[in-house]
């Protein structure tokens, strides 16, 4: 298998990224985010959440933020439906593309969204079917696929069992989440073979949280197994309020360094996303992990690059 010479990079900072801050960010501010991040080559940019108020009190305003951004010709931006509801909503506002999202842990589901494994397959039934009628995009996401935040074991088989169900269900694109950051590329190295069996490589995509600094190596492995749409997020935002301990998403800045170090295209531009992180993170008032945006923005600074006295 060779490494694909393109990889969609999708972009999170402003559902997976704002979910978790504890700062209240405005309307005209997230509007603003997505808007920048639309002027960077990203064609998937998921925007905000319909999902309950009471659960992530952050995204309360996804239909005004949806209403509002401009939506580039060409950008796909999908929102998050855990019910037919949320599903209803995303449509009143304008969306055309959604993201259905369960997990191969139980008791993550239990807490992130109210239902057994099986409940939100079920429940996705609906919502899937609906949005297919209607012409949507359709994603699903397997959380915890590398470990749970609760310490109940993940085995790879129900990873690709959950995976599967969603293709049944008529998805389009599953992306398969290492939600609090523990996987390791001998992991990808187990997985991906096993999902590859049965699934399209073009439909398949991973979301590595970066917590303890493996997300670059797991993109790393899972590319060597022809895995070609990367889950990231501007400055590294991210994290799952329900998934005590996750940090940030994998960097766009580290992702997209290493993607075009390597001479792998993605249409996207660095610098661009670069600047949509700086404004954000004037927004948040606090730093940004990524590890290529920090570099780039200290050779901004004054005197930098100069030999030490
Ligand atoms: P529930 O309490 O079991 O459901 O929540 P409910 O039907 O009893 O509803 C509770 C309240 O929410 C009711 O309001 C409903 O009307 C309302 P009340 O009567 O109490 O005033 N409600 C809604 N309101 C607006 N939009 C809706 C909606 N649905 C119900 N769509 C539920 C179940 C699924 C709704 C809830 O648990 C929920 O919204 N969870 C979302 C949690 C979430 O967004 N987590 C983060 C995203 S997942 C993630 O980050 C992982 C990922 O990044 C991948 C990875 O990293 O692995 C994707
Ligand atoms: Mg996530």
């Amino acid at each position: 298998m060779s490494i694909p010479q393109f990889v969609r990079v999708c972009e999170m900072g402003a559902r997976d990224g704002l979910q978790n801050e504890h700062a209240v960010i405005s309307t005209d501010d997230k509007v603003r985010y997505i808007d920048l991040l639309s002027e960077t080559g990203l064609t998937t940019i998921e925007a905000t959440s319909f999902v309950s108020p009471k659960a992530i009190p952050q995204l309360a305003d996804a239909a005004e933020v949806f209403a509002r951004i401009h939506k580039k010709p060409g950008v796909r931006y999908p929102v998050l439906t855990p019910n037919v509801r949320g599903l209803e909503r995303a449509k009143e506002a304008g969306a055309r593309a959604i993201a259905v999202f369960t997990a191969a842990s139980e008791e993550f589901t239990k807490r992130n969204i109210n239902m057994t494994i099986d409940e939100s397959i079920e429940t996705f039934g609906d919502v899937v079917r609906n949005a297919r009628e209607n012409a949507f995009w359709v994603r699903g996401y397997v959380s915890t696929a590398f470990g749970s935040p609760f310490g109940d074991i993940v085995l790879p088989a129900v990873v690709l069992d959950v995976t599967r169900r969603l293709f049944d269900l008529g998805c389009d694109e599953v992306s398969i989440g290492d939600t609090i950051g523990v996987g390791v590329p001998s992991q990808v190295d187990e997985l991906v073979p096993l999902l590859l069996r049965e699934c399209a490589t073009d439909k398949i995509a991973f979301h590595f949280h970066d917590t303890r600094g493996t997300a670059l190596a797991n993109v790393y492995a899972a590319l060597q197994h022809g895995i070609a749409i990367f889950d990231s997020s501007s400055g590294g935002l991210g994290g799952c309020p329900y998934a005590p301990g996750a940090t940030g998403n994998l960097g766009t800045e580290d992702l997209l360094y290493m993607l075009h170090g390597m001479g792998i295209e993605t249409g996207v531009s660095l610098d661009k996303v670069r600047a949509a992180s700086r404004f954000i993170g004037g927004v948040l008032g606090h730093e940004l992990t990524s590890k290529t945006f920090q570099a780039l923005e200290r050779a901004l600074q004054p005197g930098s690059g100069r030999a030490a006295p």
